[in-house]
């Protein structure tokens, strides 16, 4: 039996902020490329936040952004100049949010649960992506793995949640449509709830998510339905 739930932690590059949006503006720049490079370069933006994790050199996800272009860039062959290199950075800035969160976040927040971003973003990261997605009030606190230096899936990471509730992970709901976050979240001990928007089988890891639907909207069906079951 899973515990009533009393906080939910957003991841929230991929989930709340669709970091695929990027794609057009790359297009637009590097017509032919721009699936490739934005696909690229979140891959090399997550290997290069678990290699630094790892090793323990720590840089802030911001910068580890900027490298991840750089790399992918060069890589890609697309001779990007700094004005192009800024125009794609700024766009990341203020990535698209899904169009169904914020309406799933206000129906959560207006059930009682005090709601939290998770998310490896550097709190200046998240802070300007959630101006520019509309989501300012809708959280009561930015949980960045910025506090501890390093990232998800290190466990230093996930226990900020527990640490900030002041309750035990299996009273917690991770949403996350990133399956390796799931795991991480899942071999931490959070109820986890795996937004699987591409339709993906999930990860052969031998661990599974409590849940999964293919948006935040049923996420907020789920929680907002056992909010209002009696006890
Ligand atoms: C996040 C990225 C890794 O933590 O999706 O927000």
């Amino acid at each position: 039996m899973t515990k009533p739930a009393r906080a939910i932690c957003f991841d929230a590059y991929g989930t709340l902020f669709d970091v695929y949006s990027v794609a057009q503006q790359a297009e637009r720049l590097f017509p032919g490329q721009g699936d490739a490079l934005a696909r690229f370069w979140r891959d090399k933006q997550v290997e290069y936040t678990r290699l630094r994790s790892m090793a323990g050199h720590y840089k802030s996800f911001w910068g580890v952004t900027i490298d991840a272009l750089d790399y992918c860039a060069k890589a890609l062959g697309l001779g990007m100049n700094a004005e192009q290199r800024d125009s794609l950075l700024d766009q990341y800035s203020v990535l698209k949010a899904f169009p169904e969160n914020l309406k799933a976040l206000q129906r959560l927040k207006e059930s009682g649960y005090p709601l939290a971003i998770h998310s490896n973003g550097n709190p200046e990261m998240i802070a300007k992506a959630v101006e520019s997605a509309g989501m300012t009030g809708c959280f009561d606190t930015i949980l960045s793995a910025h506090s501890v230096q390093k990232y998800k899936i290190d466990p230093a990471v996930y226990q900020l949640a527990p640490d900030y509730f002041g309750c035990s992970a299996s009273e917690l709901v991770f949403v996350s449509s990133n399956g390796w976050d799931i795991c991480g979240a899942a071999w931490f001990g959070f109820q986890t709830f795996w937004v699987n928007r591409q339709g993906l089988p999930f990860e052969d890891l031998g661990v599974l998510p409590h849940r999964m639907g293919p948006s935040l909207t049923e996420v907020s069906d789920w929680l907002c339905n056992e909010k209002s079951q009696p006890n």
